[in-house]
């Protein structure tokens, strides 16, 4: 029963020398229960120790569900699979925002909504140029994001609930323009202002590839795909990125400057930028008779290789994502006419050595989102250094929920991990003259 805490409170019994204690174990509606070990360190005077997070819930949350035994993955109860094939992009933004899929009211409103917001300040344009054209696109967002603290001060009051709401629509609504303008700069084209009577993932692709001197003709399939890899990346509970952006805005911080944050730590090639490194694997092992030296690397501690867009924390099964992103790609390089694609081709190969070799059975590395979107992105005309940028897209409406979810829950404290130290214990102070 539990669900903090409709009761029925069971308890573990923790034992140290001649000492027990009783700590209370929470229920949650699915998944592994939770010993709380909140007054742990006031009852006993330690610590828990769990770097890397492994063993340790970090919050309560409503909004996402991953079983990775399974290979499940819901956002507020739907599952992903569902939403990719019957929803779009602003529903799943609605439905983790606010919890239930919108009514056709309040679909039409809440589009609306996000669609009055898609411009940035004009003054945002001449922030580009400070960056130098070649710099990274995700360096770019890292800075623009945190900058629009600086231009809409009007949503920073954390305290207020509509503010909360009004910042969280403005980034949703200006990442697309953001994320084009970061990838338009880069090429020296002019920015394109986006265009609200286009759906989301549409108008993000016309602000990317239109050009002044052509009418730009939407193609329906890859605005579709956009869409679904949009959906795909929306949220994955309590992930690097999210954790971070959690932490951030625990201590108050605006939520500009915590989407910064979450969008540096998304960056890491351990995290979102496993797609860019997936895709450059791909393409360094060019053709499937290079494959097994490939996985040999893989299978070598002292080689510091590893596949890349294989493996996962939390999933111990087929990443569900991975499924349809599969399926995604067989559709965007067939319209496109790519369907021999060597990259593609590449994939799949290295998926069947893998999924068959002894060492990823054992260790349960299975293919995760990151393997088949670089090979679609890219056949989208999508550049290498922007696909993390499109995972950080995607991704800010998840950080925003989780955030809002954070900042609302009334038990919400700065969080403030401890640690076991192990460096060296008091000693006085040398001076420099006497030191050899
Ligand atoms: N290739 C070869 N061996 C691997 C791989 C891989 N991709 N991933 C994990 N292993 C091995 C690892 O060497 C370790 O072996 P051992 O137990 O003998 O020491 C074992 O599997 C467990 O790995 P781990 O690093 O302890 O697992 P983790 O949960 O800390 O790391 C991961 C998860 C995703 C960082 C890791 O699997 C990895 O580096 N994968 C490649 C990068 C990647 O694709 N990242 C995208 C993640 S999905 C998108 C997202 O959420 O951002």
């Amino acid at each position: 029963m539990d669900a903090k805490t409709g009761s029925n409170l069971k308890t573990a019994q923790l034992t140290v020398g001649d000492k027990s204690w009783s700590l209370p174990i929470h229920q949650g509606t699915i998944g592994p229960d939770v010993i709380d070990v909140g007054k742990l360190y006031a009852e006993t005077g330690m610590f828990t120790y769990d770097p890397g997070f492994t063993s340790t819930a970090a919050c309560e949350s409503k909004i996402t569900y991953i079983d990775g035994d399974e290979g499940i993955l819901l956002y507020r109860g739907v599952p992903i699979e569902q939403l990719a094939e019957h929803g779009d992009f602003l529903e799943t933004c609605y439905l983790l925002l606010y919890g239930e899929l919108p009514t056709p009211a309040q679909k039409t409103d809440f589009d609306y909504r996000v669609t009055r917001h898609t411009m940035v300040h004009e003054q945002m344009s001449r922030f580009f140029q400070g960056f130098r054209r070649d710099a990274h696109p995700m360096a770019v967002m890292t800075g623009c994001v945190g900058a629009l603290s600086a231009f809409y001060h009007d949503s920073t009051d954390i305290s207020d609930p509509h503010q909360r709401m009004v910042a969280s629509i403005r980034m949703i609504a200006k990442m697309p323009t953001l994320a084009a303008m970061a990838y338009k700069y880069n090429i020296g084209q002019p920015f394109v202002y986006p265009k609200n009577d286009l759906d989301y993932a549409t108008n993000f692709l016309r602000m990317c590839f239109a050009v002044p001197c052509e009418e730009y003709k939407p193609n329906p399939v890859l605005a579709r795909a956009m869409d679904r890899i949009f959906i795909l990346h929306a949220d994955h509970e309590q992930n690097a990125s999210t954790s971070t952006v959690r932490l951030a805005g625990s201590t108050g911080a605006n939520p500009f400057a915590c989407i910064a944050a979450g969008i540096a730590a998304l960056w890491g090639p351990a995290h979102g930028g496993a797609n860019e490194a997936a895709l450059k694997m791909l393409a360094e092992i060019g053709t499937p008779e290079r494959i097994p030296e490939f996985v040999k690397r893989a299978k070598d501690k002292n080689s510091g290789f590893r596949l890349m867009g294989f493996g996962h924390r939390v999933y111990k099964n087929y990443d569900p994502r991975a499924k349809i992103m599969q399926k995604t790609a067989h559709e965007v390089l067939s319209e496109l006419g790519h369907r021999d694609d060597p990259l593609l081709q590449c994939a799949i190969e290295l998926e069947r050595v893998a999924l068959s070799d002894e060492y990823f059975i054992e260790k349960k590395l299975y293919p995760n989102v990151d393997f088949y979107s670089g090979i679609t992105l890219k056949a989208m005309g999508i550049p290498v250094n922007m696909f993390t940028v499109l995972f950080a897209l995607a991704r800010t409406v998840g950080w925003i929920a989780q955030w809002k979810e954070m900042i609302e829950d009334p038990s919400q404290r700065i969080g403030r991990p401890r640690q076991l130290f192990s460096g060296a214990t008091r000693r006085d102070y040398i001076p420099i003259s006497r030191r050899k």
